[in-house]
């Protein structure tokens, strides 16, 4: 992460000022939340390219500390390093370690096939049938797919990362082009999917997490979810190695009322999985149960708006807000740490993370004059985040 170690600055951050083209536009001050004496942080907020981001400043021994702020997010990463540079020219400090000099840097290739959730949040739109192979891990099942089935959009989920890169080498190695990957946990991913558009779900050999249940893919959310994206008669597929798993899937899919099941033992696929030769090699018996889909769902209608519409005491706020995470069936939100903006009245940032338990979501609300509103981007519309939200802004009236 970029950071610069210095001490002895000769002058003054001075908010708003502007050098070496970055921006600094406000400055604030950790508030002693949890109670236990701590070394103050500051946030600093900075612009640079029209990006506003954060960044953290803190003693570090006798020294100070300059880096990134770990929620904030703002790519390419050269620009969080230019605005700690400025940052010392301005307050003309002297530097004891520093890993933000510029390196000219080689750019990655465009990778068309890789998507950013926000794009399927925003902008994924397709009038084909769409096909989701949950797990690809080393992708042979989905290119052999995607090759012999030209007019299908596919779209692949990994969470591991030489996976997904493994497999988009292979994209444009064979020029295929109804493919989109996307790194995110397919567990919460189904929500951004329109109803009653998707042919076929692949979960194939699936890790069975036996000792951690709570993160296998298949859960009863998860199959209702399945259910509402497949489209009449379409299928989701398990196959997997494992009895243990196979069972407590199939407990999970009998009598329900929207789709039948069909269970196989060692069928023969077209195309043969890295996972399923081993298994074949050792003997193993392969288990399949496919859940076939018989009635058609409505549109989802994620109603949410992210605004804030209260004007809020922050004053009293920072005095009455607990720490203590609020847990609920289906989502959390944890008050992480609270700052007040130097020099500004009624102004702060408040670190909240929320959302699902799966997939927790760090932000910073940003409270101007008594106005609050998320910093850089607004959370992901999921079910969890939309009703995290909504309990922020009861526990920010006073
Ligand atoms: C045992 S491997 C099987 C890979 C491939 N389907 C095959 O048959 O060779 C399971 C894969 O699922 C991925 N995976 C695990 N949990 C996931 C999740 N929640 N969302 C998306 N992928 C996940 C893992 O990274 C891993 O690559």
């Amino acid at each position: 992460m970029p950071h610069i170690t210095f001490n002895n600055p000769k002058k003054e951050l001075l908010v708003p000022s502007e050098l070496d083209g970055t921006k600094f536009n406000f400055l604030a001050k950790s508030y002693n939340f949890t109670q236990k004496p701590r070394v103050p942080e500051y946030k600093i907020c900075v612009e640079r390219e029209n990006k506003e981001f954060l960044l953290t400043l803190k003693n570090k021994d006798e020294d100070f500390i300059l880096k990134a702020d770990k929620v904030t997010r703002v790519t390419p990463v050269q620009l969080v390093k230019d605005s700690i540079n400025s940052y010392i020219n301005l307050v003309d400090a002297k530097v004891l370690f520093s890993n933000t000099q510029n390196f000219s840097q080689k750019l990655k290739p465009t990778k068309s096939y890789l998507k950013d959730i926000n794009y399927f949040v925003n902008e994924f739109n397709t009038n084909k049938e769409i096909q989701i192979e949950i797990g690809f891990g080393s992708g042979r099942h989905l290119l052999y797919q995607a090759k012999n089935n030209p007019d299908v959009q596919f779209i692949g989920l990994e969470i591991h990362t030489p996976s997904i890169e493994q497999l988009l080498k292979q994209l444009e190695i064979q020029n295929i082009e109804n493919v989109l990957v996307v790194n995110y946990d397919a567990r919460l991913f189904m929500e951004f999917i329109k109803s009653n558009q998707v042919g076929k779900i692949f979960v194939h050999f699936p890790v069975p997490w036996d000792k951690k249940p709570h993160r296998r893919i298949y859960s009863n959310a998860f199959i209702n979810e399945a259910l509402r994206v497949l489209k009449l008669d379409g299928t989701l597929e398990l196959r997997t190695d494992s009895r243990k798993y196979f069972d407590y899937c199939v407990g999970l899919l009998t009598n329900l009322s929207k789709g039948k099941i069909v269970i196989d033992i060692n069928k023969d696929l077209e195309v043969s999985s890295k996972y399923e030769d081993r298994w074949k090699r050792q003997g193993k018996n392969i288990y399949d149960v496919v859940l076939r889909c018989n009635q058609l769902d409505k549109e989802l209608n994620l109603n949410y708006d992210f605004s804030f519409d209260q004007t809020i005491d922050y004053e009293q706020i920072i005095k009455t807000l607990s720490t203590k995470a609020v847990v609920k069936d289906d989502f959390f939100i944890h008050i992480e740490d609270l700052f007040t903006i130097e020099n500004e009245e009624n102004s702060g940032l408040i670190q909240v993370t929320f959302g699902s338990f799966d997939r927790p979501l760090s932000k910073y609300v940003l409270i101007k004059d008594g106005k609050a509103s998320y910093f850089q981007d607004l959370p992901l519309p999921t079910s969890a985040n939309i009703k995290a939200h909504n309990q922020l802004k009861e526990m920010l009236k006073v």
